[in-house]
């Protein structure tokens, strides 16, 4: 049977309803499966239509949403599920799974929720009044991941202290530098000497010829930038390298 999936940008822009692609799905069961083993039970406070769980398949599902459309289709995906059409804030239970599993809506505001949504937050969380819906922690230290989704791979992670007031995520791990290759550089500088060399004889030639100066002078001049060129290749520079031990 197909995977359907609820997702409409106009109405879930009211819900941060940002669907997780199927790569990330597979990476987190399989994460789910290292810590729990395959079919664990699992609880999500904002399930959508279960992508989470489509690979973790759970024995039993507990699931609330509170958008109806995708209650629908997560019933569709998961004929066992038990699902509640509700608001996560609102939502009591005494219920134990093996894991929780969720995507949250991150992004709403405190105060954007309806008022017994907030009233409900706050009489958990009394300090609530304004922010992001986060709830406290017993510390502030989270592991973060950057999963690049077309590779399939870790591409870096580290240790966080949460920050309230801002969000980041992790950064991209420095690039080796490029390993500069001296003899390549050398020989970029000799080709570039040669054109310079070659350029500013053509002009000189030029200008001799412009001003019908005497040929003999170029000569001259070139004979001594020969001269030049002979002296410094007949220099004896430092002994090679087995020669100094
Ligand atoms: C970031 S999406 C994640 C959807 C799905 N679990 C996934 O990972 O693709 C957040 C989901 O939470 C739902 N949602 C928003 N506010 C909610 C609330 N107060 N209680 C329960 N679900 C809520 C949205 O409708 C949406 O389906």
């Amino acid at each position: 049977m197909s995977f359907e999936e609820h997702n409409n940008r106009k109405k879930a822009n009211k819900f941060a309803e940002y669907i997780t692609g199927e790569s990330l799905r597979r990476y987190l069961a399989g994460k789910v499966e290292k810590y729990l083993g395959k079919n664990p039970s699992v609880f999500d406070g904002a399930a959508g239509s279960g992508q989470l769980e489509q690979f973790i398949q759970p024995s039993k599902f507990i699931a609330v949403e509170i958008q109806a459309e995708s209650c629908a289709a997560l019933a569709n995906n998961y004929p066992d599920a038990e699902i509640h059409n509700t608001s996560f804030f609102l939502y009591q239970s005494e219920s134990k799974s093996d894991c929780v599993v969720m995507n949250p809506p991150f992004s709403l505001k405190f105060k954007e929720l309806s008022a017994e949504e907030q009233e409900a937050i706050t009489t958990e969380y009394p300090w609530k009044k304004s922010g992001v819906v986060d709830k406290t922690k017993s510390n502030n230290k989270t592991h973060r991941e950057l999963y690049d989704c077309t590779t399939n791979k870790i591409i870096n992670a580290d240790e966080w202290l949460i920050n309230p007031d801002k969000w980041d995520t992790v950064s991209l791990p420095e690039q080796p530098k490029e390993k500069t290759d001296p003899m390549k550089l050398e020989l970029m500088s000799q080709n570039q000497l040669k054109e310079q060399v070659r350029t500013q004889l053509q002009f000189s030639r030029l200008v001799f010829d412009l001003e019908r100066w005497p040929r003999k002078d170029f000569e001259k001049f070139c004979d001594e930038l020969c001269e030049v060129i002979q002296y410094e290749k007949k220099e004896v520079g430092i002994a090679p390298i087995g020669m100094m031990l």
